[in-house]
């Protein structure tokens, strides 16, 4: 069985005191134990010290990004090398903002995820379809384009989560329904199954983000391929927790 997972992802938000207000919260939360449910959350780069330093110790934190390859002349980037010096496990990779806005393509996220995992970093791989593309049609080509370029550049995908974010659904309150979710999280699993291998598409995580709360959460955990959420706005407040309770 594959273990809930669910992500914070708290994008470019948070000063000092919203960021202790919120461990705080998340500190002294009642949530199912680490067996059950595996929680990671991303401040911005400049909080994960800060973050990682009080937040309890069954949640772990993960960087929002990180540098293509080794460090170096690259003003404004962080290395996965340092990620690692600073005991920061997780990083996500490829996430749609990044994607449309920085102009990240297929292939350089999947050179991110490769050398992150080089590294030593898990990492949770963001891929999904705009709302163009669904109407036409075009949802499953897109994801798989997404994850096929990931695939050939890694072999070991124990480290991996794949989120699935419909960028439709992201910061929009249009969530997928649970019936739309799973058909995409069951398509990515067999194109895995198909061209990767029957191991990876049976233990990879496939979680799901956009518009995710403490109101439709408990139905789209309840879908059989769907292993978990990559929350963004709700995140940031009291009801990540139910969020993370819906693992049960
Ligand atoms: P929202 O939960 O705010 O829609 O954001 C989802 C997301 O992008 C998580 O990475």
């Amino acid at each position: 069985a594959r273990k809930f997972f669910v992500g914070g992802n708290w994008k470019c938000n948070g000063t000092v005191a919203e960021v202790n207000k919120i461990v705080k919260l998340l500190n002294e939360a009642d949530v199912p134990s680490e067996d059950v449910v595996g929680v990671v959350i991303s401040p911005p780069f400049v909080f994960l010290p800060q973050v990682k330093a009080v937040l309890r110790s069954d949640f772990a934190v993960a960087a929002q990004n990180a540098w293509v390859r080794k460090g170096g002349a690259y003003t404004g980037e962080i290395s996965a090398e340092m990620l690692i010096n600073l005991e920061i496990p997780w990083v996500i990779l490829g996430h749609s903002e990044r994607r449309a806005l920085l102009k990240e393509s297929n292939e350089f996220v999947a050179d991110k995820v490769a050398y992150a995992l080089s590294q030593g970093l898990k990492v949770i791989a963001c891929i999904g379809e705009t709302l163009e593309q669904r109407e036409a049609g075009e949802t499953l080509n897109v994801v798989s384009e997404q994850t096929k370029a990931i695939a050939e550049k890694i072999k070991d995908w124990s480290n991996v989560v794949l989120a699935y974010e419909p960028v439709w659904a992201i910061g929009t309150g249009k969530v997928a329904t649970p019936v739309q979710a799973q058909e995409v999280h069951a398509d990515l699993r067999s194109w895995l199954a198909t061209n990767v291998s029957s191991d990876v598409a049976e233990s990879v995580r496939i979680i799901y983000g956009g518009s995710v709360n403490a109101g439709n959460c408990v139905e789209l955990a309840g879908q059989p391929d769907v292993d978990g959420f990559l929350v963004g706005g709700a995140s940031l407040k009291a009801e990540f927790v139910d969020i993370i309770r819906s693992a049960l």
